[in-house]
């Protein structure tokens, strides 16, 4: 009998229970039907997720042709993540053109400007603590915290100032985080961020500083290879929709599950463990549950499924994260002490493994580290399972996370 679709998660259900369910009862890979009525495979086994990452460039492509070809051409009207398949970014690039990219990148995101970040990250997330202080209701932490922090934090790697275009970048973040927007919606702002973008950098190249945007102007500028206006545009984008939504919801997903098992925050305080708290974070709870289709160059056998050559296939990253198989009966459960047994996949793996990795564990374990140092009695105000989760097969995390502070 052929294996039922996967369907879209129930809006405010996690979706990794939804995969992770889907996985235990049907096995490792399923025919998956989005919105727009696009199909595709979703693969859930961290082997098979494995071999498909490490592979890509070789058996797997990411060009958007195989895409359009199965759409008459186009990319449907409907579809909600429209722009990460027609955008001229690295996530359909593949092999010399996508490693172009990824070097010219290299040379303005170096580990140098990352770690330079430190102080200013420590700072703002200071900041927005104490705007904190004295609260003793009820607090959205998504609202007052988690969600603030990472846009600012991307401002600052842009170099954009403080105030009312930061606000303005904010705002459109929030639409395209909240999931509520119409398809219409969300390619109107992210064609605004675009415009926004593209006016931002002529304004840099008249009074460069030291950012991330100013750097990639000096590549522009460098003999020989050159990135073109396009592509400069396309890298900042890209940015800011990557490293946005995922680093909300990892600190969100990462309170959550220290606040209902107080054993582990008791192990993180203790310990000093931060670092193995976002990791353990990165594997059972991440806010990344999937990554978008990989296109086999060939027909491929996954286990008892043959996928045609050019039909698009959906990375599970919540299923590779939480496979028993791998990570053991008790793979669901967030446990900072478990030895690793093998790395998970949760900034992905090969060509495209997680650009901002460096910055994203820095920022998540300074919030998560701050925050708790702060408050070590923050709580949840609701129960675990009445917290609502957004609705998507990309990302995960809660749209709201009401707390209690607790005495400082
Ligand atoms: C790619 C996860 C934060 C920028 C990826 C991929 C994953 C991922 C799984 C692989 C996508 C694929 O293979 O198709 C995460 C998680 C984050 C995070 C879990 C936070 C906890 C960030 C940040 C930035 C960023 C902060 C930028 C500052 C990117 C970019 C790519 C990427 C540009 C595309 C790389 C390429 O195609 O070569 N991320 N990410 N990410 N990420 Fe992240």
């Amino acid at each position: 009998m052929a294996t039922p679709p996967l369907q879209m998660p129930v809006p405010g259900e996690r979706t990794s229970e939804t995969i992770c369910r889907y996985r235990d009862e049907n096995g490792p890979v399923s025919p998956i039907e989005f919105p727009g009525k696009v199909k595709a495979w979703m693969v859930t086994s961290y082997e098979m997720v494995n071999a498909i990452l490490s592979n890509d460039d070789v058996l797997y492509s990411k060009s958007p042709a195989y895409f359009t070809a199965l759409h008459d051409g186009t990319v449907p009207a409907d579809w909600p993540l429209r722009q990460l398949i027609e955008g001229d970014h690295l996530l359909v690039k593949d092999r010399e053109e996508h490693r172009r990219l990824r070097s010219l990148i290299n040379r303005a995101f170096t580990p140098g400007r990352v770690a330079g970040l430190a102080p200013r990250i420590q700072e703002m997330t200071d900041e927005l603590l104490d705007r904190l202080a004295g609260e003793t209701g009820v607090v959205d932490l998504v609202k007052a915290f988690t969600e603030p922090l990472p846009v600012a934090v991307i401002c600052e790697l842009f170099g954009v100032p403080e105030g009312i275009e930061r606000n303005q970048i904010r705002e459109w973040s929030n639409v395209l985080l909240s999931h509520t927007a119409s398809p219409e919606e969300a390619a109107a702002t992210g064609a605004a961020i675009l415009g926004y973008l593209a006016e931002f950098v002529e304004r840099k190249r008249g009074a460069p500083g030291d950012d991330l945007t100013t750097g990639l102007i000096k590549a522009q500028e460098d003999d020989g290879d050159r990135l073109s206006d396009e592509e400069m545009l396309w890298i900042l984008w890209l940015v800011l929709i990557a490293g946005h939504e995922t680093t909300v919801h990892l600190i969100a997903n990462a309170v959550i599950a220290l606040c209902t098992d107080r054993e582990q925050l008791a192990m993180a305080q203790e310990r000093d463990a931060w670092d193995q708290v976002v990791e353990e974070a990165l594997r059972s709870r991440n806010s990344v549950v999937g990554v978008l289709f990989r296109y086999p160059n060939e027909d491929v056998r996954l286990g008892e499924t043959t996928i045609p050559a050019g039909e698009p296939i959906m990375v599970g990253i919540a299923g590779a994260g939480t496979d028993p198989a791998t990570f053991g009966a008790d793979a669901g459960r967030f446990d900072i002490s478990r030895g690793a047994r093998e790395p998970h996949l949760g900034f992905g793996r090969g060509p495209h493994f997680c650009l901002g990795a460096p910055l994203a564990r820095l920022e998540c374990r300074i919030a998560l580290a701050s925050l708790f140092g702060r408050y070590p009695d923050l709580d949840l105000a609701i129960k675990e399972d009445e917290v609502g989760y957004t609705s998507s097969f990309i990302t995960e995390g809660p749209s709201a996370l009401p707390v209690v502070l607790g005495p400082r």
